[in-house]
């Protein structure tokens, strides 16, 4: 019975943020509080709701004193949404909480001592820096304790919204949204007043029953606008009411999908996305390189700031003009094709296959020839066979997803020896890692964090390595 009781801690003081985001104090015993809902320099009585050996975890029951480095957050919907966790944290504090994530990082876990990591590159930007959102409809929105608290019934709203962290059912309705152009809110407003009118019912994710399901929004710098609906099915009548109406009411819109997703899950990709309306993609313009983005590609979320990580990447290699280089994992050739015209050529590997037929159809758009592009797992497919039969690379790029690099890749890089490697990650930790394992022949030269993603925890990294002399 003990274990369950709610248990209160006084008087703790936030001294940092750890590494997913949650704020951390200490008990006078030392014992670690990961807390909801404070900030660094906060002095609160906490509520634990978790106990492990090592740590509890809590939320905030009262404020004592508050963080000289709070801010308003300007959502409505921050208590509840979980998207932009920091948003109650000045945009200064927030940099330099992701530059000790860095640098504890590097020095934990990749051992690396005496760098000067150079300050994180901030976004220009600290609303409406995102190009794409995901929306879920749901038969019945999420209500928040308040609401509940406050009202006596609640009706069954349906809602159109994001999913509350970890839940696949329980959907927060949005009014308002700071992370996208604002004609995204007025897109998915219209959708979810237009469905209700039209009783094109919202999906019900425990019977699994209901017409609308998702809305992606996906726009560029360039002002293009690509609108994709999932349905349950293929109701031609309902679908054409929705699809000509949504023409009529978003003119602007420049290429308009829906596509039949029966399954259990939300997963679109291995499914027909059916063109109703417009141009087959959008385009993405970084620098001088143009980007065709079809529904199914991947593209770097935040189109500012994956200029500013892709233009250190290319600082850190100062390329001359006469380098061969990989780029490893390579998306849809972003890196790569940015990358064409500072060097003499790119080999750029990459397991999803669609995004290299993007690659190739990107390479083609913006009459770059200097580059080739591979489907295949990295760890297979640079071979040594590969590599004899390809240009000697002088600079490896390489920006693995968050788990990082394989060992196997590691020990070829080792073996390769380019004289550089500019190491591109979303995720400090798995980056020191690698960077430790590459030590035995690489020292680390230059590192700068770039913030592509204000008012969460997420930061990437950029890192050079040098081939240390023989
Ligand atoms: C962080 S993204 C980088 C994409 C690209 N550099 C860009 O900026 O758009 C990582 C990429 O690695 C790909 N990937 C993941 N595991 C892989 C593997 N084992 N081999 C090859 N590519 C992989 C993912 O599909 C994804 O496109």
């Amino acid at each position: 019975m003990a274990r369950n009781k709610i248990k209160k801690v006084a008087n703790i003081e936030i001294t940092g943020i750890a590494d997913q985001g949650l704020s951390v104090g200490r008990t006078s015993e030392g014992e670690v509080i990961f807390v909801e809902g404070a900030v660094p320099g906060d002095l609160v009585d906490v509520i634990i709701y978790k106990k492990k050996k090592r740590y509890k975890i809590g939320r905030v029951e009262t404020f004592l004193k508050l963080s000289p480095h709070r801010q308003d957050a300007f959502c409505s919907h921050f208590e509840e949404c979980g998207g932009c966790k920091w948003q109650h944290l000045s945009y200064e504090e927030q940099l330099r909480h992701k530059f000790v994530t860095v640098s504890d990082a590097m020095r934990r876990i990749g051992k690396i001592e005496n760098l000067d990591i150079e300050p994180v590159l901030g976004s220009k930007d600290l609303k409406y820096y995102r190009n794409k959102l995901e929306f879920t409809f749901c038969n019945q929105r999420w209500y928040t304790q308040e609401e509940i608290d406050n009202s006596g019934s609640l009706e069954r709203e349906p809602g159109l919204g994001f999913h509350i962290a970890g839940s696949f059912s329980k959907i927060l309705d949005i009014n308002e949204c700071f992370l996208q152009n604002d004609l995204s809110n007025d897109i998915r407003n219209w959708l979810k007043a237009f469905c209700i009118e039209h009783q094109l019912s919202f999906f019900n994710p425990i019977s699994q029953e209901g017409f609308m399901r998702t809305v992606i929004i996906r726009n560029t710098v360039l002002g293009e606008w690509m609108v994709i609906v999932a349905v349950t099915k293929d109701d031609q009548k309902k679908i054409r009411l929705l699809m000509k109406s949504m023409v009529e009411a978003f003119p602007f819109i420049t290429s308009l999908y829906y596509v039949v997703n029966g399954k259990r899950n939300d997963f679109l990709l291995d499914l027909d996305f059916h063109l109703f309306a417009g141009k087959a993609f959008i385009v993405e313009k970084l620098g001088s390189v143009s980007y065709k983005i079809g529904p199914k590609s991947f593209f770097q979320t935040n189109s500012h700031q994956a200029k500013a990580l892709f233009d250190t990447a290319l600082e850190f290699a100062d390329f001359k003009g006469d380098e061969n280089i990989y780029d490893l994992y390579t998306g849809l050739g972003s890196i790569a094709l940015y990358a064409s015209s500072k060097v003499k050529s790119v080999v750029g590997i990459e397991e999803v296959a669609a995004a290299i037929d993007d690659a190739k159809i990107n390479a083609a758009f913006n009459g770059i020839n200097n580059c080739t592009f591979y489907a295949g797992d990295v760890k297979d497919t640079l071979s040594e066979e590969f590599i004899a039969n390809h240009p000697r690379p002088d600079v490896i790029i390489t920006d693995p997803p968050r788990a990082g690099m394989h060992p196997d890749v590691i020990d070829t890089l080792l073996k390769l020896e380019a004289p550089k490697i500019v190491y591109v990650s979303c995720n400090p930790s798995t980056q020191a890692r690698d960077l430790l394992l590459l030590s035995d022949k690489y020292i680390v030269t230059r590192m700068r964090p770039v913030d592509m993603f204000p008012h969460t925890h997420h930061i990437e990294n950029v890192a050079l390595l040098e081939l240390k002399s023989s």
